[in-house]
C-alpha cells in the first residue's frame, strides 16, 4: 500500500517535470531530475548526474543550492534526463568531458577519456619536463592525450593521428577551442609506416571481440567499436605493431594497456630484447608501460 502510494507520488512529480512550463526553483529541479532517473540509476549516481548537468548548463555547483531562490527553465534538464534514460553516457549527452584540467569535446566517434589515461599523461609529463622533442599520440580519438601534453609541455612539437576522420575533425576542433598548437592527421597504424616521433604515446584498441559479452551495455551501445576492439583475436596486435615499427626511429614509447596483458606483454618484450618499465595505476594495477631501446 505504502509502496504504491510512493510510486504515484513519484509519477506525479515526474509528470510535473515533463509538463512544467514555469521556471523551477533549483531544489525542486534537483529532486525532479533525480526522481526521473531512479529506475535506472542509484540515488548517488542520479545526484552526481544532476550536478554534472547543472555545472555544464549554468556553471553552478552544489554551493548554489544553499541560495535556494535561483530558478531555471527545465527544458535542457529534461532533454538530458531523456537521453540518460536511454543509458547514453552523460559525456556524450553534454558533448564534453573533463581531462587533465581541460574541457574536451567528445562525440560518438571518439572514446570518452578515462581517468587511467590521465595517469599515463601525468607520467609522460613528469619524465619529459621542458622537452622540445617531437611527441606523437597514436589513436588520438578526441585528442585528449596530445592536447593535455601540449598544455603542460609547451615547447614540445606535438601531433596526434587516428584512422577515423571524424575523430581527427573533432580533435582539431578541440585544439582550436583550447588554443593549443597540436597537429592532427589521419593514419592507419596497422597497414602504414609509423609517422615520426621521438616520443610516442598510445592508448590503442586492446579488447578482443570475444570479450564483448562481459562488457557494459552503455559502453557497447554508444562508444565507437573502432576505438575498443582489435580486429583479429590478438589483443596485443597494436602494441606489437607500434613497437616493431618504432624500432627504426628508436622512439621512446609509452602505452596504456590492460592489467590482464601484463604477463603476455612482458614475455613478448623479453623475447624482443627490449627495455621496458611497468607502472601501476591508482588501483595498483599494471596498466602503463614504457618501452625503449
Ligand atoms: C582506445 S581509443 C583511444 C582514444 C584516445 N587516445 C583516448 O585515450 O581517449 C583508440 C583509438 O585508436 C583509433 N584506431 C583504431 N584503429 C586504428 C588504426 N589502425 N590506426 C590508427 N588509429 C586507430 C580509434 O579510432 C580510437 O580513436
Amino acid at each position: 500500500m505504502q509502496g504504491s502510494k510512493l510510486t504515484i507520488q513519484k509519477e506525479i512529480l515526474i509528470l510535473k517535470f515533463e509538463t512544467q512550463l514555469e521556471p523551477l526553483k533549483l531544489s525542486l529541479l534537483k529532486s525532479l531530475f533525480i526522481d526521473s532517473l531512479l529506475d535506472q540509476y542509484s540515488f548517488d549516481e542520479a545526484e552526481a548526474l544532476f550536478f554534472t548537468t547543472l555545472n555544464h548548463v549554468e556553471q553552478k555547483n552544489r554551493t548554489h543550492l544553499l541560495f535556494g531562490e535561483s530558478t531555471f527553465f527545465k527544458d535542457q534538464y529534461f532533454n538530458v534526463v531523456n537521453e540518460l534514460k536511454k543509458n547514453r553516457p552523460i559525456q556524450y549527452v553534454l558533448g564534453t568531458a573533463p581531462f587533465y584540467g581541460l574541457e574536451i569535446q567528445v562525440n560518438e566517434a571518439t572514446l570518452i577519456p578515462r581517468p587511467e589515461t590521465e595517469e599515463l599523461v601525468h607520467w609522460v609529463i613528469q619524465e619529459n619536463k621542458n622537452t622540445n622533442l617531437r611527441i606523437l599520440d597514436i589513436g588520438t580519438g578526441s585528442g585528449c592525450i596530445a592536447l593535455a601534453l601540449k598544455s603542460c609541455l609547451s615547447q614540445a612539437i606535438i601531433s596526434g593521428c587516428d584512422i577515423s576522420l571524424d575523430a581527427i575533425e573533432l580533435a582539431s576542433q578541440n585544439a582550436k577551442n583550447l588554443k593549443l598548437d597540436v597537429t592532427f592527421f589521419q593514419c592507419d597504424i596497422i597497414n602504414e609506416e609509423i609517422p615520426d616521433g621521438d616520443i610516442i604515446i598510445s592508448n590503442p584498441p586492446y579488447i578482443a571481440k570475444s570479450e564483448k559479452e562481459q562488457m557494459d551495455k552503455n559502453v557497447l551501445d554508444y562508444e565507437p567499436h573502432l576505438a575498443l576492439f582489435v580486429e583479429n583475436e590478438d589483443p596485443l596486435l597494436f602494441y606489437k605493431r607500434i613497437i616493431t615499427k618504432a624500432k627504426k626511429q628508436r622512439s621512446t614509447l609509452y602505452f596504456e594497456t590492460s592489467e590482464f596483458y601484463y604477463s603476455e606483454l612482458t614475455e613478448w618484450l623479453k623475447s624482443q630484447e627490449l627495455r621496458y618499465q611497468w607502472k601501476s595505476d591508482f588501483q595498483g594495477k599494471n596498466r602503463m608501460l614504457k618501452v625503449w631501446w
